[in-house]
């Protein structure tokens, strides 16, 4: 485009001429398609000449059923020519989205925890369908326009200067003075777009979190101040949408008003050039109407820069992503099945863009066959701990060993092939009960399932369900009840049968009857487990073989139930806190 060759626009345009590489003889095939398009319509305009001069000045009979064969003949030619541009563009155009979005899912899945706390997943989710859709038109109908109308200018260019040099230099001048307009417009156009974009994808993040949360808006009377905000972000769409079109609109009058300026000047030229016979009548008709052909073609190329410029800006958000850094995965460590000898060794991380360290110099050791349980009040840094053990989050400090080898140096598939995972907010997808038991399993064994279900205490409720394991379950699991969602959830966990347990307060949504029967099965599922729970109720671990006790982030204390009640501290004090407003334990 009309960037320098080494700008970040022109950067992503080389890129994604990479990805359409691939798709290179189609392309062809639409080039290919484009050169004789351009060149029937210059032929079908050349035509003029003899046309107006043999037919109709000489009333030559034979040029009189001639030269109408030869019109068909042409644009029998150029809807085959445009079929092929049309086919080969809109395939290769749709094969570079495919692509696009394949590579970007794939990315994002390989991008780290902390990745997805500083873009939400409604901006990730636009990348995916409307940034590829955007570089889908840059890359098909706007590629079109360009190499087909330049061909044409091009070659209507060669037809009138063939026909007349002095008309056509007149108009060349003008040419660079457009060219620039054009450049200014279009680095307008992709800085508002970059602004469109992000505004859109905030708005939408917005509107999530408010129609999600509708209960709470409504409850706490949030409707307007909510609604405000979102009209708010409206408004300063509209502005954007406002200017971009302005652009559009001023930069392409403009255009017009100078090519109208350049027929004008070329008549005169002309008309003093037939004057003293350097022009025939037909030469002039085809001149004429090769000036007119110009116009909307100029049009279009100018109006393009937009498409162009919204694909490029798109494609640029696009590799940014591809281009950001992935999990650490160097480790060259392959791990079969684990033993599950977990070791913290004064382990200590810290949130980015948080100063406070979330958890400081912890160090413990658990071992297989074990159930340790991590206590402490809410923010003391449980769940930080546990997520440190997939690495999802990387300590800051200190080292994580499983079977004695750092889990930095474990191949990240491997290691986490290791661990079945309950989180505290518990993640279901909108699909069959089977499919979210089985998760990543494409042919799951529906015994095996059933089976978890039973251990889980899920099994009644299922076969409750029209459907049972194929009953739907609507978006995260929006058809159960808090209680069913975490069950299901144990059962996934109890299908994996990894050799470590992760249980982020697995079963604070039970019921006490349902939370003693998962218990027990959870019970028998750690036996030959290691296993780490973070317990809301304190009355669930006292069968733990070691109890963490953490507050800010610090290992306060450490030891069985029974040698934590007599250390008569902070667990002590949780525990009495518990017992005495529920007088039986702690169970809700
Ligand atoms: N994704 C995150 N980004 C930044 N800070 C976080 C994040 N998750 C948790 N924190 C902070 O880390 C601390 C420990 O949180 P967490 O481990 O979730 O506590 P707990 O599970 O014990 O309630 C809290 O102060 C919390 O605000
Ligand atoms: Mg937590």
């Amino acid at each position: 485009m009309t960037d320098a060759a080494d700008s970040p626009a022109w950067a992503a345009y080389r890129r994604l001429l990479r990805y359409a590489h691939r798709y290179r003889s189609l392309l062809w095939i639409a080039v290919l398609g484009m050169i004789i398009d351009a060149a029937c319509g210059t032929a079908f305009i050349n035509l003029m000449e003899p046309l107006v001069d043999e037919a109709f000045v000489e009333q030559n009979r034979q040029a009189g059923w001639q030269l109408p064969l030869v019109i068909v003949g042409l644009f029998l030619l150029r809807g085959v020519a445009t079929f092929a541009t049309d086919y080969g563009m809109a395939r290769a155009g749709r094969s570079v989205v495919r692509d696009l979005r394949q590579s970007l899912l794939e990315k994002y899945l390989r991008l780290p925890t902390a990745y997805f706390d500083r873009e939400p997943v409604p901006a990730m989710v636009s990348r995916l369908n409307f940034d590829t859709e955007q570089v889908a038109h840059a890359s098909s109908d706007a590629l079109k326009v360009i190499v087909t109308d330049s061909l044409y200018i091009v070659f209507l260019l060669g037809t009138m200067f063939w026909h007349s040099p002095k008309v056509t230099l007149t108009m060349l001048v003008l040419g660079p003075v457009i060219g620039a307009i054009v450049s200014v417009v279009g680095k307008r156009y992709r800085r508002l777009n970059h602004e469109i974009q992000d505004a859109v994808g905030a708005m939408a993040h917005r509107a999530e979190q408010t129609l999600g949360a509708q209960q709470e808006v409504k409850v706490y009377a949030a409707q307007a101040s909510e609604a405000g905000r979102y009209a708010g972000m409206a408004d300063r769409l509209l502005r954007l949408y406002t200017k971009v079109e302005t652009t559009r609109a001023s930069s392409s009058s403009i255009v017009q008003v100078l090519a109208a300026l350049a027929l004008a000047v070329i008549v005169y030229v002309a008309s003093a050039e037939a004057s003293h016979g350097a022009l025939s009548a037909g030469q002039f008709v085809a001149l004429m109407m090769a000036m007119m052909a110009l116009l909307p073609s100029l049009k279009r190329i100018t109006t393009v820069q937009s498409q162009v410029s919204r694909g490029i800006a798109a494609a640029q958000r696009i590799f940014a992503v591809l281009d950001e850094v992935e999990e650490a995965d160097a480790g060259p460590v392959p791990m079969q099945r684990a033993e599950g000898l977990i070791e913290f060794r004064a382990v200590s991380a810290t949130y980015p863009e948080s100063e406070r360290p979330a958890l400081h110099e912890v160090s413990f050791t658990a071992r297989p066959g074990t159930v340790t349980a991590i206590v402490g009040r809410s923010g003391s840094g449980k769940t930080t701990l546990m997520r440190l053990l997939p690495r999802f989050y990387e300590p800051s400090s200190g080292s994580i060993l499983l079977d004695g080898v750092p889990i930095a140096d474990v191949r990240l598939a491997d290691l986490r092939r290791q661990m079945a995972l309950v989180s505290q907010q518990v993640v279901l997808f909108d699909d069959a009960v089977v499919s979210n038991v089985a998760l990543g399993q494409s042919s799951p064994d529906r015994q095996a399932v059933q089976q978890a279900l039973e251990h889980a205490q899920a099994a009644d409720f299922v076969a409750e369900l029209s459907g049972g394991l194929d009953a739907p379950i609507g978006d995260k699991g929006g058809k159960l009840s808090g209680g069913q969602r975490q069950r299901l959830a144990i059962a996934r966990a109890m299908l994996k049968d990894a050799p470590i347990l992760l249980l982020d307060e697995a079963t604070a949504a039970l019921d006490p009857q349902s939370e003693r029967l998962v218990q027990q099965a959870l019970d028998r599922a750690t036996s030959e487990r290691t296993t780490l729970v973070i317990a809301h109720r304190l009355s669930t671990i006292e069968h733990a073989d070691q109890v963490l006790v953490l507050d800010q982030g610090r290992l306060v204390e450490q030891g069985t139930h029974a040698e934590l009640l007599a250390r008569d501290g902070l667990y002590a004090s949780l525990h009495r806190m518990q017992f005495r407003e529920h007088g039986d334990g702690g169970a809700e």
